[in-house]
């Protein structure tokens, strides 16, 4: 529960009351704080006595988690989504998720039925996985690994921890991913399989089940069937398909050899040729899927995350909603699980998901890897062909428009927002313009223009809190917006 003090309250506390429906205490707040925005106590005022916003787009506190107890890694795949093409220890010299940070998630994550422990780095790397297990012997337990660190001794731990599937990313021989293709790094990897298969018989074990999740680009797609093979003679039950991102440069320029052999030029051949070899070992009784879809689509929406699951690295606060871009605005640990789970923020998101067609959206949500692929690959294509943004130019403008504002010129400023709305902008940057926008519109009493602007200002950045938090306070004003009714959510098929 989020306490508000004697002592002065910062506007992020007052951000963080509104959007968990705390509307009266954050004008009282903001009324004891000299400086505060004028638009923000505007706003305060007029919504303070009004209804609050969706409150029946609440939804059940999920029971699937995947925990990253790890951001080290030494394997250094070029493909690496999470950073370790370029660093060992990406994340500011972090290298576990300690078990002091495990007592801290643990309130989140105690009454799940599922915990899936992967990466962020190499699962197996983290000395505390056989302690975090332990906690978890009545749930179905899970981990994603590269299989390097499988030794029996590893695999005797993680037995004796009753640990229920093993799933080994290998993706055959592609110089992207893991072993770059080397011919002694697959020969192992079949030998950890082996010896899975190995222990469990010698502890007349039916667990862990086995998995192998293959990443796939134009490279291995040829080699499919031979994986499959070697993998169903070994006992392997599910074969998990994705197909490979693009990562990024330390600078965030594509990876150029993880373009190429990306399906980016050649997503529709790839999809087809997949679903049709898929089919193929499903009826010779292999489980195969894509992430959890049955085929590989063009789009699969809305996103089964959603409503489902939740992300806990350890790296920051809160969890995230999903294992692509997408984010929330940050709360403070106090808010609790279950009051953060259906804050205003996860309302709106469950209103543009299940009421709402798809291009109301976030931006990350349309062009996400997992439920639209094609329009995933259209954008690493647009962007690979385009022009590279003078950003020193455009922040400048951005900063000239936004102290024009500060000083009161308001039609200079909006003019000048609206000029840097006509060009290429970085999302972030175009979410800031509409929030200035849409304040402006605030002050001038338009309150549905600036809904509109904030609506375009969360589309583009959903960690927007500010954003947020103004939405929220123009809703309670106009009233909330009608919808015909709302989709079931999509359940998640993963594991039983
Ligand atoms: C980042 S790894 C962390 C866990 C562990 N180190 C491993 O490799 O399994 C998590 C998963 O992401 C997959 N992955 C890595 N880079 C990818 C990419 N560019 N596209 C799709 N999946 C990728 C890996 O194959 C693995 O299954
Ligand atoms: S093993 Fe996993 S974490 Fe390590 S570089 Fe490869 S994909 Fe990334």
């Amino acid at each position: 529960m989020l306490q508000i003090t004697a002592q002065a309250i910062t506007e992020q506390e007052i951000l963080n009351l509104i959007l968990n429906d705390r509307v009266a205490d954050a004008l009282r707040a903001v009324e004891g704080v000299e400086e505060s925005a004028h638009s923000l106590r505007t706003l305060l005022k007029q919504a303070a006595h009004r209804p609050d916003v969706f409150p029946e787009l609440t939804a059940p506190y999920p029971t699937h988690f995947a925990i990253s107890p790890s951001y080290t890694c030494n394997i250094a795949c070029e493909m690496c989504n999470a950073g370790f093409h370029i660093d060992p220890q990406p994340y500011g010299g972090r290298d576990f998720l300690s078990p002091q940070s495990w007592e801290e998630i643990l309130p989140w994550i105690k009454d799940a039925t599922h915990w899936c422990f992967v990466g962020v780095g190499e699962t197996l790397d983290s000395p505390y996985l056989n302690e975090f297990l332990e906690k978890g012997i009545d749930k179905y337990t899970l981990v994603t690994t590269s299989g390097v660190g499988l030794t029996r001794r590893r695999l005797g731990e993680l037995m004796n921890r009753k640990l229920d599937c093993l799933q080994i990313s290998f993706e055959g021989d592609t110089v992207v991913g893991h072993g770059s293709g080397r011919p002694e790094y697959s020969q192992n990897l079949w030998e950890k399989i082996e010896l899975v298969q190995e222990m469990k018989q010698e502890l007349a074990s039916t667990t862990p089940h086995l998995e192998l999740h293959i990443t796939v680009n134009l490279e291995n797609l040829s080699q499919m069937n031979a994986l499959f093979e070697k993998a169903m003679l070994r006992g392997v039950e599910h074969i998990v398909l994705f197909p490979m991102s693009v990562n990024r440069e330390a600078g965030g320029a594509l990876v150029e050899a993880v373009y190429r052999q990306s399906f980016a030029e050649n997503y529709e051949g790839g999809r087809s040729f997949l679903n049709e070899i898929a089919d193929r070992w499903r009826a010779k009784g292999l489980h195969v899927s894509f992430n959890e879809y049955q085929k590989l689509k063009e789009a699969t929406t809305p996103c089964s995350y959603v409503d489902n699951t939740l992300l806990f690295s350890g790296l920051n606060v809160p969890p995230k909603v999903c294992c692509g871009s997408l984010d929330m605005p940050h709360m403070p640990e106090e808010t609790g699980a279950k009051a953060y789970w259906n804050s205003f923020p996860f309302r709106y998101l469950r209103y543009l998901m299940f009421c709402q067609p798809e291009q109301r959206q976030p931006r990350d949500c349309q062009e996400c890897l997992a439920t639209h692929p094609a329009r995933y690959f259209e954008t690493m294509r647009e962007e690979m062909s385009a022009d590279t943004l003078d950003t020193v130019t455009i922040y400048d403008l951005y900063r000239e428009a936004s102290e024009a504002k500060r000083k009161l010129r308001y039609e200079e400023a909006r003019l000048q927002f609206l000029m840097l709305l006509d060009g290429n902008l970085p999302d972030n940057l175009r979410s800031g313009v509409w929030f200035h926008l849409g304040e402006m519109d605030v002050l001038r009493g338009e309150m549905e223009a600036a809904r509109d602007c904030f609506e375009n200002a969360l589309r583009e950045n959903f960690a927007h809190k500010k954003a947020f938090a103004f939405l929220y306070l123009v809703y309670r004003i106009l009233g909330a917006p009608d919808y015909q009714e709302r989709q079931p959510k999509t359940p998640l098929r993963i594991r039983s």
